[in-house]
């Protein structure tokens, strides 16, 4: 099976594998790990692969998908990869300079997909996550528009063939569309999205304007200490996901990925294991009833495994009880 055949279009007219594979591990996990890690994904179909120069594994992810081209496996266009800007890249004359960097990791002369991370900046420099003397994160004040009109520039350039932006909210998303002068709109919205976080709201928002929403932490995050409180429940413990993976003869991981392809959402999925990444592209092998997606919809509960908390304070915070 491979996921190529399944593509949604997006609004620049570009097309989206609607299976992604993400490939961020925690800190402690060698970065070796993401090269096997994308080669036996490719192999096993995958053709929707995403990263960011925040994960660090640029070069590790770019190593895997040249000697999968250069074996014959798949051509470069077979391929669609997302990278994205980080905080300390939003000033706008940083903005092509970031996803150069990125390229230059990679060895590939283009992107799919270039998103900006998270609308917050931060201080410009070496340090990814800068902060003071107490701890504190340090900011850097910037126009996210002008942020986005340099994102268009990267896509005028060739560098990239679509934009788009992660971890907006609506109000967010509605400053970039009504921008004046807004030359491209951001193709997709990367965010959160699962079972207990299903992000009804924001996904019928995205729909009515024409934005894919990709699903990010769909089998309920990786749960690295320093990212996710570990007192949050277990997503793939769920009984109620537990006892429909029975029904359905398939595993909790399946039906959560299922669940968000059947509502048109774009899903990531990441794991570095052989076995889970062959039974993840699975996902495109069943069909969920709507009685059973409405018992799964049910399970929604506004849990959050990545509040961003190094963000917090800042009044441009993305995540509250509004979308
Ligand atoms: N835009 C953003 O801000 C943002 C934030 C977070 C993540 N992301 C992207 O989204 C991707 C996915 O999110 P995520 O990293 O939070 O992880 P996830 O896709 O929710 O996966 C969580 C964990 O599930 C395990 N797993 C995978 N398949 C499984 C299966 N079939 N059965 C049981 N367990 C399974 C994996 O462990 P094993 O490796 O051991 O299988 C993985 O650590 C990331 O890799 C990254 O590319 C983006």
């Amino acid at each position: 099976m491979n996921s190529k055949q399944q593509t949604v279009k997006l609004s620049d007219g570009h097309f989206i594998p609607v299976l992604g594979f993400g490939t961020y591990a925690p800190q402690e996990v060698p970065k070796t790990k993401a090269t096997e890690a994308t080669k036996i994904a490719i192999d096993a179909g995958f053709r929707h692969i995403d990263s960011a120069s925040m994960y660090q594994n640029e070069e590790e992810v770019g190593l895997a998908i040249r000697s999968k081209i250069a074996e014959g496996t798949v051509k470069r266009e077979d391929i669609f990869y997302t990278t994205k800007l980080w905080c300390t890249f939003h000033r706008p004359e940083l903005v092509q300079f970031g996803l150069e960097q990125s390229l230059k990791k990679l060895q590939l002369h283009y992107v799919d997909l270039y998103l900006i991370h998270f609308p917050i900046s931060l201080k410009p420099g070496e340090n990814y996550l800068p902060t003071d003397e107490n701890g504190k994160t340090i900011f850097d004040t910037v126009d996210l528009c002008a942020t986005w009109e340099a994102m268009e520039r990267c896509k005028d350039a060739g560098l990239t063939k679509s934009i788009g932006v992660s971890n907006f909210n609506r109000r967010q998303l509605e400053m970039i569309l009504n921008k004046p002068g807004l030359k491209y709109k951001p193709v997709c919205n990367q965010v959160e999205c699962h079972l207990y976080l299903n992000q009804g709201k924001l996904l019928d928002f995205c729909k009515s304007k024409d934005i894919v929403l990709v699903a990010y932490s769909a089998l309920g995050s990786h749960r690295e200490k320093k990212w996710v409180d570990q007192n949050t429940p277990i997503l793939l413990d769920d009984p109620v996901l537990g006892s429909m993976a029975k029904k359905y003869k398939r595993t909790p991981a399946l039906i959560a990925l299922r669940y968000q392809l059947q509502r048109g959402v774009v899903v990531l999925a990441k794991s570095f294991s052989e076995k889970r990444i062959k039974e993840n592209i699975q996902v495109f092998e069943f069909q969920l009833t709507s009685e059973d997606m409405k018992v799964l919809d049910g399970l929604n509960k506004n849990i959050r495994y990545i509040p961003g908390s190094i963000f917090k304070g800042h009044p441009e915070f993305p995540f509250s009880d509004e979308y």
